[in-house]
C-alpha cells in the first residue's frame, strides 16, 4: 500500500467508533421542541449501528417527525438510503418497521450530490460524522445554511475553521458531553467529544455564577495581551467584579452564554504568538470580556428592532422595542439614573433617544424618588 493509501485508510480506521443511545437521549431531551414537523437527515448512519437511526425511528410520533432519512456509506460499494415518512406497513404505528430502503447510484459519501440534494431538503442534520473529516463535514452544513446537531472532537473548537463559528454565534456547543463510544470489535472507549449545534437550547441560556472578587495577587497580566489569566492553582475564577478582558481555558466555550460574556479573541496575543504570562505559554487561552447589564440591553435591542406600539401602560408614544425590553430599560434606567454622565446610557440615549427618553419618564412617574 502507498504511503497516501496507508494513511487513509488509518484515517478511515479512526473514524469507526458509534454513539451509544444513552448519550444521544440524554442530549435530544433538550430540543424536543426542534423537531416538530422535521425532515431529519443522519447522513453518515449505518442503520445497522447507528443508535442515531434508532432513536428516531423509536421517536418518530413522540417527536412528530415529518421524514427521517439516513444515508450509510461504504467506500467500496454502491450504498443506499433508509427512509421513514409514515406507516407504511400499516401496523397502526410508525417505527422502525417502516424504514424503506432505496439503493443509491454511489458510496454515500456526504459530499456526493445524492447526499447534497437530501442535505437540501431537509430541516435538520443530526449525527455524528467522521472526525477526520469533521472541519469539511461543518463547512458544508455551514455552506448550505442547515440547523444541525453533530458530535464532534473536544478538540474541534480550536480549530481555525470552527473557532471563529462559535465567536460569532453561528455554531455552539451543546449541553452535555458525550460518554463511551463503541467499538467495531464491540469493546468502548472514552468519547472526548461534545455536541456542535445551530439550536437553541436552555442551557446557553444560563449565566455562570461568578463569586470571587478580582485580586491583583491571582490575576496577573498577560506579557503579549492586555487582559489578566483567570487560572490560579489549576482553578477557573472569573471575578465578578471586573469588565475588561479576562483570558479563560478553551473548556469556557461549553457555558458560553452570549449574553454574559463578549468572546474577544483565541489564543494568540498582540505577537500572534501564544499568551504568556511571565514568559510561560498559556495554551488555548479565549480572551472574553463580561458584558454590562447596559451592553446586554443595547444588544438586545440591536437584534430587535422593531417598532412596536406600547399599550396599557399609560404611554402612547411608539417604542423601538416590545414590552419586555422596555421595562429593562426602565430597570436600566432606574440602575443608571444618578449617573447621568454615564458612558454606556449616554451611548443608549443616543441610539434610541425616544425610549430612553420614554424610560425616563415612565421610572419618574413611577417612583417617589426625588431627582
Ligand atoms: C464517528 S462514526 C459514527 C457513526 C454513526 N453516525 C454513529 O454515530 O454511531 C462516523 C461514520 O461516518 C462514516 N463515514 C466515513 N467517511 C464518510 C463519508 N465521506 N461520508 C459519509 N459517511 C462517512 C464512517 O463509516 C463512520 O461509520
Amino acid at each position: 500500500m502507498s504511503n497516501t493509501n496507508l494513511h487513509k485508510a488509518k484515517k478511515a480506521k479512526s473514524d469507526e467508533f458509534y454513539t451509544q443511545l444513552s448519550d444521544i437521549e440524554k442530549e435530544l431531551e433538550h430540543y424536543k421542541n426542534h423537531f416538530k414537523d422535521a425532515h431529519i437527515f443522519c447522513n453518515c448512519d449505518d442503520h445497522r449501528w447507528s443508535a442515531f437511526v434508532e432513536y428516531f425511528s423509536m421517536n418518530f410520533e413522540l417527536l412528530g417527525l415529518k421524514k427521517l432519512t439516513a444515508i450509510h456509506y461504504d467506500a467500496n460499494n454502491i450504498s443506499y438510503k433508509l427512509e421513514i415518512t409514515g406507516d407504511t406497513n400499516g401496523d397502526g404505528k410508525i417505527d422502525g418497521d417502516d424504514l424503506v430502503k432505496t439503493a443509491l447510484t454511489g458510496d454515500g459519501d456526504f459530499r456526493n450530490q445524492e447526499s447534497i440534494d437530501i442535505l437540501k431538503e431537509c430541516d435538520i442534520v443530526v449525527t455524528n460524522p467522521p472526525f477526520s473529516l469533521f472541519r469539511e463535514y461543518i463547512a458544508q452544513l455551514m455552506k448550505y445554511d442547515k440547523k444541525f446537531l453533530v458530535v464532534g472532537p473536544v478538540m474541534a473548537m480550536t480549530y481555525k475553521e470552527i473557532f471563529p463559528l462559535m465567536q460569532s454565534e453561528d455554531l455552539w456547543i451543546g449541553s452535555k458531553r458525550l460518554g463511551v463510544f463503541g467499538q467495531p470489535d464491540g469493546s468502548m472507549k472514552s468519547a472526548g467529544a461534545l455536541w456542535f449545534t445551530t439550536l437553541d437550547h436552555k442551557k446557553r441560556h444560563e449565566s455562570i455564577i461568578l463569586y470571587n472578587e478580582y485580586k491583583e495577587s491571582e490575576n496577573t497580566k498577560y506579557d503579549n495581551y492586555d487582559a489578566i489569566d483567570c487560572v490560579f492553582n489549576r482553578k477557573v475564577i472569573i471575578p465578578k467584579d471586573y469588565y475588561k478582558n479576562v483570558g479563560v481555558p478553551i473548556t469556557f466555550m461549553e457555558k458560553f452564554n452570549p449574553k454574559q460574556f463578549s468572546i474577544i479573541r483565541f489564543r494568540k496575543g498582540t505577537d500572534n504568538k501564544d499568551l504568556r504570562l511571565n514568559g510561560k505559554d498559556q495554551a488555548l487561552r479565549v480572551i472574553i470580556k463580561r458584558k454590562t447589564k447596559m451592553k446586554q440591553f443595547m444588544d438586545e435591542i440591536e437584534k430587535q428592532g422593531v417598532l412596536f406600539a406600547q399599550e396599557g401602560i399609560g404611554l402612547t408614544e411608539p417604542l423601538n422595542c416590545d414590552e419586555e425590553t422596555f421595562m429593562a430599560s426602565v430597570s436600566l434606567y432606574e440602575d443608571y439614573s444618578y449617573k447621568k454622565d454615564d458612558e454606556d446610557f449616554m451611548k443608549l440615549s443616543k441610539l434610541l433617544p425616544s425610549n430612553a427618553a420614554i424610560a425616563q419618564a415612565y421610572w419618574k412617574e413611577n417612583n417617589t424618588y426625588e431627582d
